[in-house]
């Protein structure tokens, strides 16, 4: 008789299974008649077809430079790609070039922000490491986190983001612990937070990046600024990202995308890095795909030296505007009478996180999701959102996302949802 042979999985294969992301999944594939506020999705009829077209077909009607995006490229991508992000980022922090520490050598594109933050992670990170984050934060990268054995560090937030007192706490209870030496990053959502909505007050940018240089004693504390929705404002002013306040470039790395403003179908990310982080990350991207899609960077080029983009996000802004608006007014609506509840409006972004009264569990298994799923409306449970270390985990919390939804259908799910809510109080 044949020995049945054992399947043998690597532990980060193992680390892998159980992400929230395929059981809610799962539940809207299962039903979908449901109004999903769960799905993250940017909204689909603003996509940009007309300007990948146009742009597209410009690219391939020059038979040399279309073989060149046809060919593989570098691993640190498509060079005039990296310049224009590099300037637009140095124009969107006010920053002339002279006075910053960074040149188009520190820029690395990737396929979507997920994969810089995830190479990042990969280069820094031994298992044991700590990132601390706030409570909640984006569950993919503490996914990302928990695949690669490292552990995600909860630092308590409030309207203004996370909290600099609060991470000095945690940095000296771990110091007690012993453990000083494994904290390599604190990463920080900093504009519209997903899934908090909230972005990072501009006081608390430089304190972050100086706490994280005080207490870089044996090692290098890097601050991961993910700015996925910086542009994707419908009120307030711009403020700088963290990196305008890191003098010596040592600190802060940016993760940024074309994702949320453009498609995220076309999948173009990138990272402004340290110096001494782009040779070994370079190494690591060496090592995965020796570069990503090198015809979606030409293309993203040639859509951003059409000077149509901007007015592009112009209109993206408008419409996720008018969405955002018709999920306020339904929560004024419908759940001002419910005692309890408590949300912060978002100056941006695609999510708004909804406090529900501290009686109901939010959970996939808990009595609201079920209620929910049989009204006909589905969230994010807010507790996927939380690390499992540090601060608090909180069970009253939903991301409510008002990207894919028209604002009639952003109505009727917050209809349904406070319906739910009622249902199980
Ligand atoms: C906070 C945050 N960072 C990064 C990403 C990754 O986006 P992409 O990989 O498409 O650039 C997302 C996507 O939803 C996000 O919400």
């Amino acid at each position: 008789m044949t020995p049945t042979l054992e399947f043998p999985l690597s532990r980060r294969a193992q680390n892998a299974a159980g992400q929230p992301i395929s059981s809610l999944m799962q539940q809207a594939l299962a039903h979908p008649e449901l109004i999903s506020l769960a799905a993250g999705f940017v909204d689909q009829a603003s996509l940009p077809v007309e300007l990948t077209s146009a742009a597209a077909t410009s690219l391939v009607s020059d038979p040399v430079r279309a073989r060149e995006a046809l060919q593989y490229g570098t691993a640190a991508g498509h060079q005039p790609l990296r310049e224009i992000v590099l300037q637009r980022h140095r124009n969107d922090d006010g920053l002339p070039a002279c006075e910053d520490q960074l040149s188009v050598e520190n820029v690395v594109l990737t396929a979507g922000s997920n994969q810089l933050l995830h190479l990042v992670a990969d280069t820094i990170l031994n298992e044991g490491d700590l990132v601390l984050c706030g409570a909640p934060t984006y569950f993919v990268f503490m996914g990302a986190l928990a695949n690669l054995g490292a552990r995600s560090h909860g630092v308590a937030c409030d309207d203004g983001g996370l909290i600099p007192e609060a991470l000095e706490d945690e940095l000296r209870r771990i110091e007690a612990a012993g453990e000083l030496e494994r904290v390599k990053a604190i990463y920080v959502v900093s504009y519209f937070d997903n899934p908090s909505g909230i972005t990072l007050a501009a006081e608390r940018r430089p304190q972050i990046v100086e706490i994280a240089k005080r207490w870089s004693k044996k090692q290098h504390i890097y601050v991961l600024d993910d700015a996925a929705y910086r542009s994707l404002r419908y009120s307030g002013e711009d403020v700088p990202s963290l990196q305008a306040y890191d003098e010596t470039g040592e600190t802060v790395i940016v993760a940024q995308t074309f994702s949320k403003s453009f498609s995220p179908g076309i999948r173009v990310g990138w990272g402004i890095l340290p110096s001494a982080l782009v040779e070994p990350v370079l190494n690591q991207k060496g090592n995965i795909d020796f570069g990503s899609p090198h015809f979606a960077q030409h293309l993203m080029a040639q859509v951003l030296s059409s000077g149509e983009f901007d007015n592009h996000v112009a209109v993206l802004r408008e419409s996720y505007r008018e969405k955002q608006t018709a999920m306020i007014k339904a929560a004024k609506e419908f759940f001002s009478s419910l005692d309890g509840v408590h949300y912060v409006k978002p100056q941006g972004g695609l999510y708004l996180w909804m406090q529900v009264p501290e009686s109901i569990d939010t959970g996939i298994d808990g009595k609201l999701f079920a209620a929910a799923l049989q009204e006909g409306v589905m969230y994010v449970p807010g507790i996927y959102c939380y690390p499992m270390e540090g601060a608090p985990r909180r069970h009253n919390l939903m991301r409510l996302s008002f990207g894919v939804q028209t604002p009639d259908g952003i109505q009727e799910g917050m209809q349904k949802l406070a319906a739910a809510v009622r249902q199980v109080l």
